[in-house]
């Protein structure tokens, strides 16, 4: 018989040791947001099983009292976060020095953390929700003080294992082998679909990680201003051959959202030096917008809007204009007017349009609110027609000469479910796509991550933002402007970058690069570091790249040779590099579109100066860019092989990627034909 004692004294990395006595609830802060309650349906039996599995953390001697504490979080909440054992006060990422621990990567990983549940990052932080409505950083807070205890506690000889953010143990290993591996939300296939996701979520076993916020390495908005603003210039690229050096002087984007993700679309184009011209429905967020500086002008009509934006055009300089109002009315007043527009997209959150994300024509924001408690079925019926409008103007502007792109926002696929069968290519279900591109099948896919460009990232441990300038200032001699438009526009970011004020949080940057360009900066970085120029510095990246992420309706939307339902990209990524050393690797079901729809991993890298560090950076970070350009090129993507066969010529004997070899498509096509007629 094991008793409760008999593991307490096998233990000594436990709450007891982490706490004196048991914590007072913590007082929440009024204005923080709190996440909705979650999905809960168990049954009897398994919510005895739920209770069981929070108490597995609590010494036998506070169960009596965090049982009925811990049920009612899970009736209210829908999960057991423990909030007891959130440490009072506002959490963030502190300078490097201020944490405890036996190895660097183990108190740069604490900074990270803390970073991801800041009150000013996190989504819902007493909730451990760092971004992308339930992305968490772990389950609960327990978990929390463990996997900051374990981290103190890690030495170079070990690994900490995070399944789901439940802190496994620490198991021996060795300098070269990650300090830190974290999966999330990983689950096997027959039981990889939302409904069994529920039920593990709310019995504790199931972590949603979504990127970046599972994966430790989330750095702010600035994330996604980068991508958007990579985004335009590029849409301008292809829609009317804007050269390498040019920028959106003079052009007008019009889009809609001003909230999580979509309010980096003002910045992004004030950025790229372009005329944006957003519409929101909801006025609190254009306020919040609007004291960040990341809008510049607030309109109630679209007269006004259009009006406006005229006159940047002219005076060929750039503005982010918030229209306050419905981006449906903002559209209907151009066709009407005739208003040329260069750009057109659309950030409301269509991939939940039913339940609020998209707001009907003929509603105000309030009372749409209202309608959602007291009408859903008639709420759903005018989103259904105003979501049809929308898509005709769309189809009138682009006739016009409008470029259309989907953003990565399922609002293609709102406008089919709307009724809208012709939106899709086979005329009849989303199997073929849809008539309309997305902006991975035609913009970040072949422009980007077929190159290997993607949301490289670091933060400086040290908390100084002089030590982010210099890293700005590092990075931005590693970049040759005049190479490819992609590092033109890298340049222009990283130049501009400080002036541009993109920090929140940690000191963090966000910089798109090349297998190349990351590893030139990464060594580089790391010779400061050897020198004292600056402190140590964690390098990471989103997992929305070119190599470590599997996601069919986003990262590997360009992928067409039929694999793009395999998520073994992901996987070799990740293994990867845990195999050359990255000081922490991860991975993960869901990410930004959902369980059971793509499989993304990422990883953070601890620069101490050391030329162990610098043999890291050569294998492992060229292999996280290079293995998905690999996958991208024997896909068939064009610029994915073109950057596989110089990487092949760069360094021969060392890496060697597997071509393939294009057979001519008209004379397979019409041997198939002949012989399949003949049939
Ligand atoms: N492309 C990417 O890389 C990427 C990244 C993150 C999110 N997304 C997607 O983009 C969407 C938006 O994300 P978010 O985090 O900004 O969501 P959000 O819900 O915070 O913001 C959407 C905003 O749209 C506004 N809105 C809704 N209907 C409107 C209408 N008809 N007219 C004007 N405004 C309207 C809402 O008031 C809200 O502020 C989501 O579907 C998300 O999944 C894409």
């Amino acid at each position: 018989m094991v008793h409760n004692i008999d593991a307490s004294n096998a233990m000594t990395i436990k709450l007891e040791s982490i706490l004196d006595e048991l914590p007072d609830m913590p007082q929440f802060v009024d204005d923080i947001r709190r996440a909705p309650k979650r999905h809960f349906s168990l049954s009897k039996s398994e919510t005895v099983l739920a209770l069981k599995n929070a108490l597995r953390y609590i010494p036998e001697h506070w169960q009596d009292m965090l049982a009925p504490e811990f049920l009612d979080e899970l009736l209210t909440r829908g999960r057991i976060y423990g909030y007891r054992f959130r440490p009072p006060g506002k959490i963030t990422g502190h300078p490097i020095d201020i944490y405890k621990g036996q190895c660097v990567e183990g108190r740069a990983l604490q900074v990270m953390i803390d970073n991801n549940l800041d009150f000013d990052i996190a989504l819902y932080p007493y909730e451990l929700v760092t971004y992308g409505e339930t992305g968490q950083v772990c389950q609960n807070w327990m978990q929390y003080l463990l996997i900051k205890r374990y981290l103190e506690e890690l030495t170079r000889e070990q690994t900490l294992v995070v399944s789901s953010g439940h802190p496994l143990g620490l198991f021996a290993s060795n300098p070269d082998a990650p300090r830190v591996i974290i999966t999330n939300g990983l689950m096997v296939g027959m039981f990889d679909d939302q409904e069994n996701w529920h039920r593990a979520a709310a019995l504790g076993v199931a972590n949603y990680g979504q990127m970046t916020a599972g994966g430790w390495m989330y750095i702010g908005p600035q994330g996604i201003v980068h991508g958007t603003y990579c985004t335009l210039l590029n849409a301008a690229r292809r829609k009317f051959g804007m050269s390498s050096e040019g920028d959106l002087t003079g052009h007008l984007f019009v889009s809609s959202g001003l909230g999580g993700m979509s309010g980096a679309q003002g910045k992004s184009v004030e950025i790229a030096r372009g005329i944006g011209i957003v519409a929101e429905v909801d006025d609190s967020r254009i306020r919040t917008r609007h004291n960040q500086g990341w809008v510049s002008k607030i309109v109630d009509t679209p007269a006004k809007a259009f009006l406006l934006a005229k006159k940047y055009q002219e005076d060929k300089s750039s503005i982010a204009i918030a229209f306050h109002g419905n981006i449906v009315d903002l559209l209907e007043y151009a066709v009407k007017n005739n208003i040329p527009i260069d750009l057109l997209s659309d950030q409301t959150s269509c991939h939940v349009a039913y339940d609020g994300g998209y707001c009907p024509q003929g509603l105000t924001f309030e009372q749409r609110t209202e309608m959602l408690k007291t009408d859903h079925n008639g709420f759903k019926k005018m989103v259904d027609i105003s979501l049809r409008r929308h898509y005709e103007l769309i189809k009138t502007l682009v006739r016009r000469g409008t470029y259309f792109f989907d953003y990565g926002n399922s609002f293609l696929k709102a406008v089919f479910d709307a009724g809208v069968t012709e939106i899709c290519k086979n005329g009849k279900d989303a199997m073929d796509g849809f008539v309309f591109p997305s902006y991975v099948e035609d913009i970040m896919g072949p422009m980007m991550f077929d190159y290997g460009y993607g949301p490289f990232r670091w933060v400086c441990l040290t908390g100084k933002p002089e030590d982010l300038e210099k890293t700005d200032q590092a990075a931005m001699s590693c970049i040759n402007p005049k190479r490819r438009f992609q590092d033109k526009d890298n340049y222009t970011w990283i130049r501009d970058a400080k002036k541009n004020r993109l920090v929140v949080g940690t000191q963090a940057r966000i910089l798109y690069q090349d297998a190349l360009g990351r590893m030139k900066i990464a060594l580089k970085f790391n010779d400061m570091v050897r020198k004292g120029g600056i402190g140590p510095v964690m390098l990471g990246r989103d997992h929305h790249d070119t190599g470590g992420t599997d996601s069919p309706f986003r990262e590997t939307a360009n992928i067409k040779d039929g694999s793009n339902i395999m998520a073994e990209m992901a996987i070799q990524c990740f293994a990867g590099n845990a195999s050359r050393g990255m000081s922490m690797v991860s991975l993960h079901n869901g990410g930004g579109v959902g369980i059971g729809k793509a499989i993304n991993g990422g990883f953070g890298l601890v620069l101490d100066g050391s030329d162990h560090v610098d043999d890291i950076i050569r294998r492992a970070i060229t292999w996280d860019v290079m293995g998905g350009v690999a996958r991208r090129a024997w896909a068939g993507n064009k610029n994915a092989i073109e950057t596989s066969i110089a990487f092949n010529q760069d360094d021969p004997g060392q890496n060697h990627i597997t071509l393939p070899f294009i057979p001519d498509e008209a004379m397979i096509e019409k041997l198939v034909l002949d012989t399949l007629d003949k049939n």
